[in-house]
């Protein structure tokens, strides 16, 4: 696809929450390319390094939502997530930002004492509410916002990782930033789970013009699971962008889900390795959940000689639930 002006000035465009979002930094990770006997040059977007709320993908994503939400007169940000949803800290660290309440629907046990994201969802005044299954959350969600206009309150639901339109545009945005930091990288990994970053991310690189790969390594769900859930996104982002259809939404997706192991949350001795390699060699930390895991991705292509190039890993934040 070639470069798209009018979707670009429509996503330049779009409300979001007056927070301080400087570029991110992007660096060369260097040791770790040594480390590996790296072919391709191996960089780093620290998105890990947002300032707000302890950062991470959830915040550029919650800019764009939350600013949705406070335009329709919301006064309570309902969402849900695990016990340790980054996802559902950021949440309510942009509630408390906006003066608005927040309703955390979180499947799992409550634990005897939050820890990492728990306790800062407890400091940042969040509600939450357990369920025990991942199944009980969208009701679970539904039932606090009819309670909560029943008290005639204004509540506004966030659905599972602000991957919605909006959530995803804000990659898409991320994809102009980067542009403006390097030359488009011939290859980006980075953690796929609820589908709205791999869905922005290749939603900026078609409106860009680029031919760079995006590949998503799953957290928890099978590829072709992801893979659903990221072209409905992207055909939602070309009604948001006004982008043709399917210009957007058809084409190859890349998820990779072999390196999930026994499930979600549950390191595997690659994640492992890929959170100490890059800690020992780079000096910056992964999380467990999601970006080790993509970061063993990354590294087992590289000693498989499969990338070529320039590869960018978009660290997606996390490292919170490190504490946990
Ligand atoms: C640190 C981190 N990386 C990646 C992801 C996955 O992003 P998405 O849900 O947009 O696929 C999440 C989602 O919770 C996350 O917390």
């Amino acid at each position: 696809m070639s470069l798209d002006p009018a979707a670009l000035e429509r996503l330049r465009l779009l409300p979001r929450v007056p927070l301080a979002l400087p570029p991110t930094p992007i660096e060369e990770m260097a040791r770790l390319r040594a480390a590996l006997g790296a072919r391709p040059a191996l960089l780093v977007k620290r998105d890990d390094a947002i300032p707000f709320g302890f950062g991470g993908n959830k915040v550029r994503k919650l800019a764009l939502v939350a600013a949705d939400a406070q335009a329709r007169g919301a006064d309570t940000l309902i969402t849900c997530g695990g016990v340790q949803s980054n996802h559902a800290r950021a949440t309510a660290a942009m509630a408390a930002r906006l003066g608005m309440a927040c309703v955390i629907v979180a499947n799992g046990p409550p634990p005897a004492r939050p820890t990492a994201n728990a306790l800062l969802d407890r400091l940042l005044g969040a509600e939450v509410r357990y369920v025990a299954s991942r199944d009980e959350r969208a009701t679970g969600m539904t039932a606090a916002a009819d309670e909560l206009r029943r008290a005639a309150r204004s509540p506004f639901i966030i659905p599972l990782g602000a991957s919605t339109a909006l959530g995803a545009a804000a990659y898409a945005q991320a994809v102009g930033e980067m542009l403006d930091q390097m030359p488009a990288p011939d290859v980006i990994v980075h953690a796929s789970s609820s589908g709205g970053t791999q869905a922005g991310l290749v939603a900026g690189c078609r409106v860009h013009g680029l031919s760079t790969r995006v590949i998503g390594v799953s957290a928890d769900d099978p590829a072709s699971a992801i893979e659903k859930e990221v072209r409905r996104l992207l055909g939602d982002l070309e009604s948001l962008t006004g982008s043709a259809p399917g210009s957007l939404s058809s084409g190859v997706l890349d998820v990779d889900d072999r390196f999930v192991g026994e499930g979600y949350g549950r390191p595997t001795p690659a994640s492992d390795e890929a959170l100490v390699l890059t800690a020992r060699s780079e000096g910056f930390f992964l999380d467990p959940t999601y970006t080790a895991k993509a970061m063993a991705g990354l590294i087992a292509r590289v000693r498989a000689g499969t990338l070529d190039g320039t590869v960018l890993f978009w660290h997606t934040g996390g490292q919170v639930a490190l504490f946990a």
